[in-house]
């Protein structure tokens, strides 16, 4: 394990940009997010629509919501794989996929297999050189300070994220909290304004999960970075959250979490009953919470959306 307390480095990952608490009167940053009326359709399915949404700089906000309802398709929308359907989405003030250089971005569902011989650094260089899917190409020799730019900001970002003892190993030996943590520096290399993480605590166990979500909760705070990040759990990070926007079939309610996770407001939102509960550590447990159906056949189906 790494010994360097990624506090310490924060103030490098913004190098580029303002401070997070700069001196004297600064002209107000663009919402790094906006959806005005939004509305998203797959095939012939409309999958969420009429959705309001505000992430101001610097602001950490998660996307709640059953399987199957949306949220990764909401991400795919920002990030301009996806046009939407209706309404009108801006991130870091530009159309969507405009402020691709500024944004870092976790998709869902990543798994390598064992035997992947490429190292965790060269899957953090992947984000540098913004081919995330292909084989890094060879920096000609012409190019050395560049390069050596390059291996720098790789070597930065994998000391951040407390990876530096295992990033030079194959990406297929190490567990999955580590390749989470190499993907998580692999999203900030290129020093974004932005992080998008789809479900980034998937798959690790609870002290995992505490540490990774304390990671991008500083990197928020500290760095001034802004956050969406899809989860199911929102406990790991309620200590971080800002907002969050909890999707359900058809459409989505956004607000601080004390507002919208509570049984009225997500029984409204459902149309069926769903109780919040507080245990007494201050997590919460959403009961009754019903999962979106798998609806295969509606795909099919001319004209099937909500
Ligand atoms: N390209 C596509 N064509 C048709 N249907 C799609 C396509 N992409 C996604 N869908 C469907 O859209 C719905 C929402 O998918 P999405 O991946 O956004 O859900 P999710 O909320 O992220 O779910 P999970 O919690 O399981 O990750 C699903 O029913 C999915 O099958
Ligand atoms: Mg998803």
């Amino acid at each position: 394990m790494s010994t360097v307390n990624p506090a310490t480095r924060l103030g490098d990952l913004v190098r580029h940009r303002v401070p997070a608490q700069p001196a004297g009167p600064q002209p107000p940053r663009s919402p790094a997010v906006s959806l005005r009326g939004a509305g998203v359709r797959v095939g012939s399915r409309t999958l969420w629509s009429g959705v309001d949404l505000e992430v101001g700089a610097g602001e950490f906000v998660a996307v709640l919501g059953p399987n199957g309802v949306g949220k990764s398709t909401l991400i795919k929308m920002l990030l301009g794989i996806l046009p939407p359907a209706a309404g009108e989405v801006r991130v870091l003030g530009e159309a969507p996929g405009r402020a691709g250089h500024r944004v870092g971005y976790l998709p869902q569902r990543r798994n390598f297999d064992a035997s992947l011989r490429i190292r965790g650094t060269d899957i953090v260089r992947l984000g540098l050189d913004g081919d995330r899917w292909g084989v890094p190409l060879p920096v000609p020799a012409r190019f050395s300070a560049r390069r050596r730019e390059a291996r720098d900001r790789i070597a930065e970002v994998v000391e951040l994220v407390g990876a530096s003892a295992y990033a030079h190993r194959p990406i297929g030996e190490c567990s999955g909290g580590e390749q989470q943590r190499l993907l998580i520096a692999q999203a900030l290399v290129r020093d974004p304004e932005l992080l998008l993480l789809d479900e980034p605590l998937d798959s690790l166990d609870l002290s995992h999960q505490g540490a990774v979500a304390a990671l991008i909760g500083r990197i928020c705070r500290e760095a001034g970075v802004s956050v969406v990040m899809v989860a199911h759990d929102v406990n790991p990070i309620l200590a971080w959250l800002d907002r969050v926007v909890y999707i359900a079939e058809g459409g989505a309610v956004a607000g601080s979490p004390q507002d919208v996770i509570t049984t009225q407001t997500l029984s409204r939102l459902y149309g069926v009953p769903v109780e919040v509960l507080r245990t007494s550590d201050g997590r919460l447990v959403v009961v009754g919470q019903p999962e979106a159906p798998a609806l295969h056949t509606d795909r099919h189906v001319e004209g099937g959306g909500t």
